[in-house]
């Protein structure tokens, strides 16, 4: 297999990244078909897509008939049989469960033809935890992706058993549809910029639920400091708090590291508020128009003497 007959995707859930993920394929010419079993995310998909397309645009990355292009390769469905049937690579980004990973890779492994290759998006385990589980383990690795609109690197991480031209054909697909890869040599839960991230919003997390300063500032501080658009909750907003409380309490847990699960108990307090981030309207901030987005956020709030009229 090499990356020029990788022209069938299949993307596995049709959530935040799964969409996103079909998107980027579809730009670079693939045809791409979008799974997911449930229909209200279906119905809402062609509009997210829309507006991912709006955002290229905005960037100059897509003219007005490439939009149309892409558009009409994308098809969404909740039919296995349809979704899979001639599909060359699999991306799966359903929700962060080793048990449910390892369980939709062996219905699509019956599904699918033997050349396929299966890939996971998944962002804190490691792809030799339900590697069995896919049927087909010699073509199954890790391919993970960030924020397709602000960021152009993926993850390529095989486990012990991958044949090394799979993982070789995932990275020159990766460049194909413009990715820069970072190959990893061994596994680890993280990857290699979410490593760095997650101890980041894990320290910024711990301040707020120990209440050693308001989410606001813990964010200003972050935004003053390094003159970035966004701090560590305004991340985690549009990661989705749902996505981060699974990957912190599934450490929490494993770990038994009581940090992470008082970390955990403050992000579910959201959830149970129907808070998920940026895709519900409302999580740490308020969306459309956060407040760390605004003018004058990081503004002095005790203007010096010179400013006051
Ligand atoms: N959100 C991020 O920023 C981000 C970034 C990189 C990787 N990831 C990883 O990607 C994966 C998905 O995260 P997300 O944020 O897109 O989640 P999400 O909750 O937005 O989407 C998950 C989708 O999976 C669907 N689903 C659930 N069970 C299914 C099944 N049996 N068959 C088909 N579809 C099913 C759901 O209906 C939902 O649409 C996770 O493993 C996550 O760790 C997330």
């Amino acid at each position: 297999m090499n990356s020029e007959n990788m022209q069938n995707i299949l993307i596995i859930g049709a959530g935040t990244m799964g969409l996103q993920i079909g998107f980027l394929c579809a730009v670079h010419g693939c045809s791409v078909a979008v799974y997911d079993v449930d229909q209200g995310v279906l119905a809402q998909a062609e509009k997210r897509v829309k507006t991912l397309a709006k955002r290229f645009s905005q960037q100059n990355r897509l003219s007005p008939e490439a939009v149309e292009q892409t558009l009409a390769r994308l098809s969404f469905t909740s039919d296995p049989e349809a979704a899979g049937r001639d599909a060359d690579l699999v991306s799966e980004s359903v929700p962060e469960d080793p048990a449910l990973k390892g369980k939709i890779f062996a219905q699509f492994h019956k599904i699918c033809p033997p050349r396929t290759i299966f890939t996971t998006n998944t962002s804190s385990l490691v792809p030799s935890m339900f590697a069995k589980a896919t049927g087909r383990p010699e073509r199954f690795l890790a391919f993970h992706f960030h924020d397709v609109v602000t960021s152009n690197i993926v993850d390529v991480m095989p486990h012990p058993g991958t044949l090394p031209e799979v993982t070789a054909a995932v990275k020159t697909f990766a460049e194909k549809i413009g990715q820069i890869p970072i190959m990893l040599q061994k596994e680890h839960p993280g990857y290699v910029f979410n490593t760095m991230l997650m101890s980041f919003l894990g320290e910024a997390l711990s301040m707020a639920a120990k209440g050693v300063a308001s989410i606001e500032d813990i964010d200003r501080a972050w935004m003053g400091v390094m003159h970035t658009q966004v701090g560590p909750f305004g991340i985690m907003d549009s990661v989705g708090l749902d996505t981060v409380w699974k990957i912190t309490s599934y450490w929490a847990e494993k770990r038994q590291d009581p940090k992470a699960r008082k970390n955990a108990d403050f992000i579910k307090k959201y959830l149970d508020e129907g808070s998920l981030g940026q895709k519900s309207g409302r999580g740490f901030y308020s969306y459309p128009d956060p407040a760390f987005a605004r003018r004058g956020f990081l503004r002095s709030r005790n203007p010096r003497p010179a400013d006051k009229k």
